[in-house]
């Protein structure tokens, strides 16, 4: 079985990430997934957007908690896009079997605030309580085990990503998240990690393959086009 290859930031290698032209392209590439980021603005907005602030990715400056949604609407983000991705229009254009992978970014901070929203705003849309996890259209993720377990308490039947850069392994979390870096010093950790891994972000041919042969499950690439063509060998 091939790995699902899940676009990050949409098609973000060919364009703006978090815009929803790079998530239209990455539909169009046949990506499998889609991965996002998520913050909250000041009046409460899941909006996505990586960064702490809005000023690599868009035509202003300041830090998006401390702006309203009509704010960020107000810049442009990318070439073209007018106003900031809301997760709710993500949601919608979300096509049935693609699978939506959402980061909580600075969970701490709000002391819960994310997760909460979050769920609520997936339970409006029918994907808080999937059939089984494994069929589920969301995944959520977060490098925090404070937000894992919340969305758990949550939303028992979502499933989740325990997000890990070179620290120790939590235990909680449906699928473990290692870094490609961590997998090339690795290889073995895919085995041992006694649960599926999503790895991020697979870019280069001979990590594609590597994580290909080692059992990686979900491989979150910029380059979803690319991404195919090497695990089918074209
Ligand atoms: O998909 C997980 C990965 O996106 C985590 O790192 O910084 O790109 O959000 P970052
Ligand atoms: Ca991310």
């Amino acid at each position: 079985m091939l790995p699902e290859v899940v676009a990050h930031r949409g098609a973000s290698a060919d364009l703006a990430e978090h815009t929803l032209a790079a998530y239209e392209l990455a539909l169009q590439q046949r990506a499998m997934g889609l991965e996002c980021d998520v913050r909250l603005t000041k009046d409460g907005e899941l909006v996505c957007v990586h960064d702490r602030r809005v000023d690599r990715t868009s035509s202003g400056t300041g830090v998006v908690s401390t702006m309203t949604i009509a704010q960020l609407d107000e810049l442009s983000w990318g070439d073209a896009q007018p106003g900031v991705l809301r997760l709710d229009t993500l949601l919608e254009m979300r096509p049935p079997g693609v699978r939506l992978f959402v980061e909580t970014k600075h969970p701490v901070r709000y002391g819960g605030l994310v997760e909460a929203k979050l769920v609520a705003l997936l339970a409006r849309h029918g994907l808080a309580r999937p059939s089984s996890k494994e069929e589920s259209p969301v995944v959520v993720m977060s490098f925090s085990t404070q937000a894992i377990r919340r969305v758990q308490r949550h939303a028992p039947q979502l499933p989740t990503v325990m997000l890990v850069g070179t620290r120790m392994v939590p235990r909680i979390g449906d699928y473990l998240g290692p870094s490609i870096e961590r997998l090339r010093a690795d290889p073995g950790f895919v085995e041992r990690a006694g649960r599926p891994v999503y790895c991020w972000t697979v870019d280069e041919p001979a990590d594609i393959r590597l994580c290909q042969q080692i059992g990686v499950r979900f491989i979150a690439t910029n380059k979803p086009a690319a991404t195919l063509e090497v695990l089918r060998g074209t």
